[in-house]
């Protein structure tokens, strides 16, 4: 093919369920290398609790060279019980890694079908048609901050700068323009003074550089509420770290299972990162159950996203799209299916819209 292209994606299984879903989503991205015609080359390293055991370190340097040196990188998940009170911890290897590329935007995308709509465990009507994406800042925060510990006391500073809230604002008012034109940013501002800055910064970026996207505040508590409420009233949900990881696994569940859901982590140029929003499910993993429509999904924001590729993206979630609504799914989402079944069922998927599109080419030649 003339456009064919080769890219490098560096491959982080971690734990758990991650070898399955991570295997599951590169097979998904070889099919679609065949079709369109490119090379994706994957380098898998490690990181989290399988990097612990065998090298000490949740995040070993090679890892880190080789995430700067791809195009992008595909993340299962990291963590498990084995790892509590070791000398260090698996998600060390996470956190480290979104700043080490610097990715301080992470977007949590989340639609729900009408099919998906009855699975919720709130009411059909208040679930089906949501449409949101939520802005999570990524590197700041109660997460960064300096963390002191005595016998008998613990700190952890929360602390935002003025350029870390208005890179963030400004990704999430320009995704808005391309949505609905409606932004809710979340803090705490009548507690703190974080969130007074964070409110500030973004009343600012919004008034100077966005006039014509709307914009609302709202307090992280009332929030919770209203997402359970009318989730559709949403579009684009901005707010720091530690508020964007709650409220997110929150959210997840209007859509009937966490497992579908993708995510991708995006900096200022430099390959992005892009891993299911589930966790790494210790208690199935290594037995064929997980969902691996997360982690595909999130192969379809890594093409989109970290390589320009459009058009394979759409046809990865027109193909799970189809297979969801078929009932091809594993057993969170009341199907029979493994993983493993439920990987290949999409690669069906992808191959029927592509003898579609041939076949009418074809059709019109005739
Ligand atoms: C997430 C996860 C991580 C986080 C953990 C594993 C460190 O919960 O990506 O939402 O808290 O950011
Ligand atoms: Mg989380």
């Amino acid at each position: 093919m003339t456009h064919a292209k080769s890219f490098d994606i560096v491959v982080l299984p971690g734990d758990g369920v991650g070898p399955e879903v991570t295997a599951a989503a590169t097979d998904v991205l070889r099919v679609i290398g065949d079709f369109y015609g490119h090379s994706f080359r994957f380098h898998e390293h490690l990181i989290g609790g399988a990097a612990i055991d065998a090298t000490g370190d949740p995040l070993p340097p090679e890892t880190v060279e080789a995430c700067k040196a791809s195009d992008a990188v595909l993340l299962g998940a990291v963590g498990g019980p084995q790892w509590d009170g070791g000398q260090r911890r698996p998600e060390e290897g996470l956190l480290g890694l979104r700043k080490a590329l610097g990715l301080f935007a992470n977007l949590r995308p989340l639609q729900v079908s009408p099919v998906l709509a009855y699975r919720s465990p709130l009411k059909k009507e208040i679930v089906e048609g949501v449409d949101l994406i939520v802005f999570r800042e990524l590197t700041g925060g109660i997460y960064f901050g300096e963390k002191t510990r005595t016998a008998d006391r613990a700190t952890d500073l929360c602390e935002y700068t003025v350029p870390e809230i208005e890179r963030v604002a400004r990704a999430a008012f320009q995704t808005a323009q391309q949505r609905r034109g409606k932004v809710t940013s979340v803090d705490k501002a009548n507690v703190m003074e974080t969130s007074r800055l964070w409110r500030e910064v973004v009343t600012r970026i919004h008034a100077e550089e966005f006039p014509r996207v709307e914009l609302e505040h709202a307090l992280v508590d009332s929030m919770a509420m209203h997402l359970i409420r009318k989730p559709r009233e949403y579009d684009v949900i901005l707010t720091e770290n530690m508020f964007g990881d709650i409220l997110s696994d929150e959210i997840s569940v209007l859509g009937g299972s966490i497992g579908l859901l993708p995510s991708a982590s995006l900096g200022s140029g430099g390959p992005g990162m892009f891993e299911p929003i589930h966790g790494s499910a210790p208690d199935i993993a290594g037995q064929d159950k997980a969902n691996p429509v997360g982690t595909i999904l999130s192969a379809a924001l890594l093409l989109r996203h970290s390589l320009g590729l459009d058009d394979e993206a759409s046809s990865i979630e027109a193909a799970v799209a189809a297979v969801v609504s078929a009932g091809a799914v594993t057993a969170d989402l009341g199907g029979t299916l493994g993983t493993r079944a439920a990987g290949e069922a999409v690669i069906d998927g992808i191959r029927a819209i592509h003898w579609a599109a041939a076949h009418r080419v074809q059709m019109h030649w005739a």
